[in-house]
């Protein structure tokens, strides 16, 4: 038996990674699975081994032998059921965003701090080889860029509902933000930003997103979020870094990097994306270790706090401080 008993709530696709990853990490095994669709959480329980599958999540809350809850569950529920996790003791990954509103985020922070659990939010890119990399060739970039393009999200997706998803800005943002305030190596203090809602007319959420970010070490970011196509040259996710004369290029879904040292120019690649494993081996080897994992309560705040103030400076017009 592992040492790290775990349930997971939210058993659909991306549960199913995280099942998926965790069964290879030797500290940790799943024991509980929640869902509100309970054919969803019996087919993880037979997919991936362990005690029981429910849809009611309080009885993960109650199962004394649970160290940690894993959340996947779609973003209207995720600070209600984090906070349930932590008032139960339990260490906590949440998937993104951490919640949908600021006040939501404090609650939950409030709620950590109060229960003495960690909280890591699930942000895959940050364990990503070449972006780690990439910011150690270039700690403190004067200029960066970071563009999340996707195709055009289907109207009838749960994440384009208003309420569970809130669109792509909402939903996918925070990847993008988290990375770049990671490489910029310092704190966002202001943001201009322009966009709307351009790929899904009369949707209340805004879908696309061309933001400049300013850092505390007075540094700046260029960042392009939406649906309205797949790039096809540089791939969804796409970085650049600039700095001293040196730059480097984050692309083919950040598998591959081309550096530049000022001198010379080189390329370094990866066969797969390791995100999500990496993601799942910090989790578990901190906890195992008794440490908190890299990724903390104060990440995911800050990822959605540049989302939602992008938001609010696309609808008003004004630079925002943050
Ligand atoms: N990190 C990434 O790259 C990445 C990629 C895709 C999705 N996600 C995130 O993962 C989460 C889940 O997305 P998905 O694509 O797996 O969605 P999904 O619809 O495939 O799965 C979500 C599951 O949660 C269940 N659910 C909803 N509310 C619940 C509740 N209150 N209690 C228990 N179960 C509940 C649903 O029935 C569904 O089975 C979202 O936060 C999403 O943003 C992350």
């Amino acid at each position: 038996m592992a040492e790290l008993r775990l349930g997971l709530i939210g058993c659909g696709g991306i549960g199913e990674v995280h099942a998926g990853c965790v069964a290879k990490i030797p500290q940790g095994e799943f024991i509980a699975y929640c869902d509100i669709d309970e054919a969803v959480a019996k087919r993880a329980l037979d997919k991936f081994g362990g005690e029981y599958a429910t849809t009611e999540a309080d009885k993960l809350f109650a199962d004394d032998r649970l160290d940690a809850i894993y959340i996947a569950t779609h973003h209207d529920s995720h600070a209600p059921l984090v906070i349930a996790a932590a008032k139960a003791a339990k260490h906590i990954f949440i998937e993104k965003p951490l919640a949908l509103t600021i006040a939501e985020c404090e609650a939950v922070a409030e709620a950590v701090a109060t229960a003495g659990v960690y909280l890591m939010p699930a942000f895959k890119m940050r364990y990503y080889p070449l972006i780690r990399m990439a910011h150690e060739f270039i700690p403190a970039p004067q200029v960066l860029v970071g563009q999340m393009m996707d195709r055009r999200w289907a109207d009838d997706a749960w994440f384009q509902d208003p309420v569970k998803g809130g669109a792509n800005v909402h939903s996918q943002g925070c990847h993008t933000t988290d990375i770049l305030r990671y490489l910029a190596g310092s704190e966002p203090v202001r943001i201009w930003a322009a966009g709307g809602t351009l790929t899904h007319p009369d949707h209340p959420c805004i879908d696309q997103c061309v933001a400049s970010i300013e850092f505390a070490n007075g540094h700046v970011a260029s960042w392009i979020q939406g649906d309205v196509a797949l790039p096809q040259l540089v791939s969804k996710f796409y970085f650049e870094l600039f700095g001293d004369g040196k730059s480097v290029q984050l692309h083919d879904r950040l598998k591959r990097a081309t550096f530049f040292d000022g001198e010379k120019t080189w390329t370094e690649h990866r066969d797969a994306e390791e995100g999500f494993q990496l993601e799942n081996v910090e989790f578990l080897t901190a906890l195992a270790a008794g440490r908190e994992p890299q990724l903390t309560v104060h990440d995911g705040i800050q990822a959605t706090r540049i989302v939602l103030a992008a938001e609010r400076a696309i609808k008003t017009g004004q630079v925002q401080e943050l």
